[in-house]
């Protein structure tokens, strides 16, 4: 097994986050400050507004996460921060404080991918078993990736346009629910039906991509039309309509992801990932199937500084560091 303890900095879009973890998996601290509130009034995160606020909090957030888990920067073993993809002016204050910290400390330096670090939350609650698939569904990613150990990833699908928590968000916004619209669809569509006929996008047969902007489309249409005919939608069982369309067709690729690389492991990472209907329909059919589903806690679904610290934990083993030239990449490669 392996000894370290990392502190994590996460500032991709509008979560000012730092944690610190030990050995890769047990957390020992978790500052999570939330720019949701402001950025609600514009219906969507301002990358500029973003950067403004990391900028305030980020050296703070540190300090108490540092000071929450009893560490001494010392007895830190490297800082992990997310290099990329995120919005660009926002990493950069992330990666500029864990340059900074790494140039006063000595502490080695860690770029995370963004991604690695989301599916890497679930190890924070129970070791992750290999090789496994995981479906990553954020405002930002919908990804299939394969990981035969640790640190390697291989992406076997992903978004050719909208992210599903984007589409989630877009939709919500046209049925003027509050930003971020995805747990406000997930409560909505609790009390509709999903009788509308609705697209589902499967693309390619066997392709393990996604498209969302179509059934996007298809809503904003649908809304529309009965406004100019006079008929009454109701926003719950459009909601329910919509969410059932994505959880479909999520359910589905996970699964024939899983299936095509032979693998028992499903492991379901993303803000998104919070969403109930992709819960249930997800555990039910990987109950069917004999595929173990892991889910993380609704706490680090979402993003987060925990599950960086705990990828670059793993990159930390592998003597992956970085330079002090480090640069922040809006869209990283994984
Ligand atoms: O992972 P995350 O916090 O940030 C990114 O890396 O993008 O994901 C945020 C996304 C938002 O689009 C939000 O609407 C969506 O996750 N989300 C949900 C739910 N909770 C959060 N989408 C559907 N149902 C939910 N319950
Ligand atoms: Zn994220």
């Amino acid at each position: 097994t392996m000894k370290s303890l990392v502190l994590g900095i996460e500032t991709s879009c509008d979560e000012t986050a730092a944690a610190v973890v030990e050995d890769g998996y047990l957390l020992k601290s978790n500052v999570i400050s939330s720019q949701m509130e402001i950025h609600r009034r514009f219906g969507g995160v301002v990358p500029e507004v973003a950067s403004r606020r990391h900028v305030e909090r980020v050296t703070s957030i540190i300090e108490q996460a540092l000071d929450e888990a009893k560490v001494t920067k010392e007895d830190l073993s490297a800082v992990a921060v997310t290099q990329g993809p995120g919005l660009v002016g926002a990493l950069l204050i992330g990666v500029s404080a864990a340059k900074a910290f790494s140039f006063a400390t000595g502490v080695p330096l860690i770029g995370v991918h963004h991604i690695a670090g989301h599916i890497y939350a679930s190890h924070l609650v129970e070791p992750l078993r290999f090789p496994l698939v995981s479906l990553v569904a954020s405002g930002g990613h919908t990804e299939l990736i394969y990981m035969p150990e640790h640190n390697r990833f291989e992406r076997l699908g992903r978004t050719r346009d909208d992210a599903a928590g984007e589409a989630f968000d877009k939709v919500a916004r046209v049925m003027d629910l509050p930003y971020p619209g995805g747990p406000h669809i997930d409560q909505l569509a609790k009390e509709g039906s999903p009788h509308l006929n609705l697209p589902r996008s499967w693309l390619e047969p066997n392709s393990l991509d996604f498209s969302f902007s179509g059934l996007k489309s298809a809503v904003i249409n649908l809304l529309h039309n009965s406004e100019q005919r006079g008929v009454k939608i109701e926003k719950a069982d459009l909601a329910a309509s919509f969410q059932a369309s994505v959880v479909e067709v999520l359910v589905e690729k996970a699964v024939r992801a899983t299936r095509m690389k032979g693998v028992s492991e499903l492991v379901l990472a993303g803000g998104v990932s919070a969403n109930s209907a992709l819960r249930e329909a997800l555990a039910a059919r990987c109950q069917e199937e004999g595929i173990t589903l892991r889910v993380p806690p609704l706490n680090l679904c979402t993003d987060n500084a925990a599950m960086i610290a705990a990828a670059g934990s793993y990159r930390f083993r592998d003597g992956q560091f970085a330079g002090l030239d480090m640069n922040a990449i809006a869209n990283l490669p994984l």
